[in-house]
């Protein structure tokens, strides 16, 4: 039977201890803190340990969602993860984030849309539950970028870092509040601007793609800001107008973040100042289909979002892509500190016959493992301390 309505009612993120500063970048490549900062406004970002991966990302994130929302692992239905990293190719990233949960009875699969995948992921996850089908989706933006970087290409490496945030949508008796609008949109002239050549079906990894660097992220920079500045907030737009609701009546855009510039950019497109953005670029970089997730626990955590604002998360990525939802918040925000309860730890069932290899980028390492102690400003609330590089 259809709900009365469909809320979020669980949040949860979880960031790698590991950071990544722009001065460790600078080792790397023709860079500087100055230029990372002032044409991005990321000063750092988080990398994921040996240990890790998108799934065990993922389940801490979720683990922390399900938590929040008073939910045990087996009310979950669906499990839904937004990546452009998985952990293979198949199976997908969800059925292993359904066993590292600990969850025996829903149904799991991925979303790929890009840097929009968790607004289109919790488009889907809305439309399950509003149907009828679904009581409980659990809706997971995760991505583990530095291992798809090239870190001597100054244009990608600075941008993108490792994080996975959550949230549970789930089926109410209560009337109102929720989704109000929406808007998608596909842009396939846009499809070589950000894209990943080799692995797929039409260039399959060979020892030539690897030579080639086709392996790893290639992106059109000034092309996808030229996109993102011209679609974003259009889509925000159209999304509070199908919600019927006018933009003096939102409390908060929770952008992805990918550039301070385009936060910027969206704010002056809606007619709204910086504080009616959210913004943790800085501490973060990119993370892809986990930035608006992560942003929205960080938000709710620190007391930006309250029962009854309107808000809007609003993406673009790779595709083109581009994704807005104007919703309602209904959930106690205190309920957050149920994910308190939840360790950050997370393991999937490694295969019995098959020894992955090291999956930590040299170059990366190298950069990690020299240099000063990384400064132990800005700790994420929640989260262990920042790493000391030694
Ligand atoms: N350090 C120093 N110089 C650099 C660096 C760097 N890391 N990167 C580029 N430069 C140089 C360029 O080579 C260029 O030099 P030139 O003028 O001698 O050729 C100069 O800086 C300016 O380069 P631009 O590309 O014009 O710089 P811009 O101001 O456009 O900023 C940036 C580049 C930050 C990449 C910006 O274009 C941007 O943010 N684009 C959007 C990227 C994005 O959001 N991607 C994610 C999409 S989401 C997804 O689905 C994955």
């Amino acid at each position: 039977m259809a709900p009365a309505s469909v809320r979020i009612t669980g949040w949860g993120m979880y960031a790698p201890e590991r950071v990544l500063t722009n001065a460790d970048l600078e080792k790397l490549v023709d860079t500087s803190d100055e230029w990372i900062r002032s044409r991005t406004g990321i000063r750092e970002r988080r990398v994921a340990a040996p240990h890790e991966s998108t799934a065990t990302l993922a389940a801490v994130a979720g683990k922390r969602a399900i938590a929040v929302a008073g939910l045990a692992p087996d009310d979950i239905d669906l499990i839904l993860v937004a990546t452009l990293t998985p952990d293979y190719w198949m199976p997908s990233t969800a059925a292993l984030v359904k066993e590292a949960i600990g969850n025996r009875t829903a149904a799991a699969m991925d979303v790929m849309a890009a840097c929009s995948g968790f607004v289109y992921a919790y488009a889907t996850a809305d439309s399950f539950v509003r149907s009828g089908m679904y009581r409980n989706v659990l809706v997971c933006g995760a991505e583990l970028l530095t291992r798809f970087l090239d870190f001597s290409d100054r244009n990608t490496c600075i941008l993108f870092g490792d994080g996975a945030g959550a949230v549970v949508v789930s089926a109410s008796d209560e009337p109102g509040g929720g989704m109000g609008g929406l808007e998608l949109t596909t842009d396939p002239d846009g499809a070589y601007m950000i894209w990943l050549p080799s692995g797929g079906s039409r260039s399959p990894v060979s020892g030539e793609t690897v030579r080639r660097g086709e392996h790893f992220i290639r992106m059109e920079g000034r092309e996808t800001y030229r996109f993102a500045t011209k679609t974003l907030a259009t889509s925000a737009l159209k999304a509070i107008e199908r919600a019927g609701w006018t933009l003096e009546e939102i409390d908060l855009v929770i952008p992805h973040q990918a550039n301070i510039r385009i936060i910027e950019s969206v704010a002056k497109g809606l007619g709204m100042s910086m504080d009616k953005m959210f913004v943790n670029v800085d501490r973060y970089g990119n993370t892809s289909a986990a930035s608006v997730g992560i942003a929205l626990a960080e938000a709710v955590d620190s007391g930006r979002i309250k029962v009854g604002d309107r808000i809007v998360f609003v993406a673009f990525g790779a595709g083109f892509t581009s994704g807005a939802v104007a919703l309602e918040w209904t959930a106690d925000p205190l309920n957050g500190r149920r994910a308190a309860s939840v360790e950050p730890v997370a393991s999937v069932r490694a295969p019995l016959d098959w020894d992955s290899v090291d999956p930590m980028p040299p170059r990366l390492m190298a950069a990690l493992e020299s240099g000063p102690p990384v400064p132990l400003d800005d700790v994420v609330p929640g989260e262990p301390e920042h790493a000391h590089v030694s």
